[in-house]
């Protein structure tokens, strides 16, 4: 069964550019039935149309509320058939509504080993702590701030000589394996979510 994902992204797009190569290469057993930007000049909202992907700009500012702006959003997915959201450098926090509705079927990536260095600048936090590891966390979305529970994680080493350039550079690495595998296997079903927990079936579940 393949699955329709719509990406919600804010800026270039390189996770929802390497979803979209594993698709291809038939590593996610899915399609991008959508892509959606609050930013209209978005380098990825641009890549998905070039690539012949259904594309949307939803400017903030179109919308009275953010309640507004995220049923507007909800009625574009929906009427693009896609079950599965997957925010790839979405720039904003989704409001109670969107969340409850789209149910535990919305991801998001982030460039660090959650619950540590939630938010913006995430690089820059873990070099400002000193910490000698860092990573990604493939999560699901909930109302707070990457805060949902965790569905992968993949940690990269932070050498003495990273600025916050190469530490991203070296963390965005990681999470272009993380997130195509995050995804396929939680399209093969059979999880589950005990409290903060994600159980996966098979071995060691
Ligand atoms: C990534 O580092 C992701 O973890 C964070 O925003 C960045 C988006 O990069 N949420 P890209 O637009 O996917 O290249």
């Amino acid at each position: 069964m393949s699955a329709r994902v719509a990406v919600l992204l804010s800026g270039r797009g390189s996770n929802f550019l390497n979803l979209h190569a594993a698709m291809e290469r038939g590593e996610v057993p899915g399609t991008i039935a959508l892509v959606i930007s609050n930013v209209a000049e978005a380098p990825g909202l641009a890549r998905a149309r070039q690539l012949g992907l259904p594309a949307l700009a939803l400017p903030y500012g179109e919308s009275p509320t953010r309640e507004a702006h995220d049923s507007r959003m909800r009625a574009a997915i929906a009427a693009a058939g896609a079950e599965w959201v997957c925010l790839a450098g979405y720039m904003r926090l989704l409001t109670p509504g969107f969340v409850a509705a789209c149910g535990q079927r919305v991801l998001n990536i982030h460039p660090s080993l959650l619950p540590s260095f939630p938010g913006l600048h995430a690089q820059r936090q873990a070099l400002a702590a000193g910490v000698r590891v860092s990573g990604c966390t493939v999560h699901f979305v909930d109302a707070g701030l990457d805060s949902g529970p965790i569905v992968a994680q993949r940690a990269v080493p932070v050498l003495d000589s990273d600025d916050e350039d190469s530490l991203a550079a070296r963390i965005l690495e990681a999470e272009h394996a993380a997130y195509p595998a995050a995804l396929a296997r939680l399209l093969a079903g059979g999880w589950w979510i005990a409290g903060r927990r994600v159980h996966f079936p098979g071995p060691g579940a």
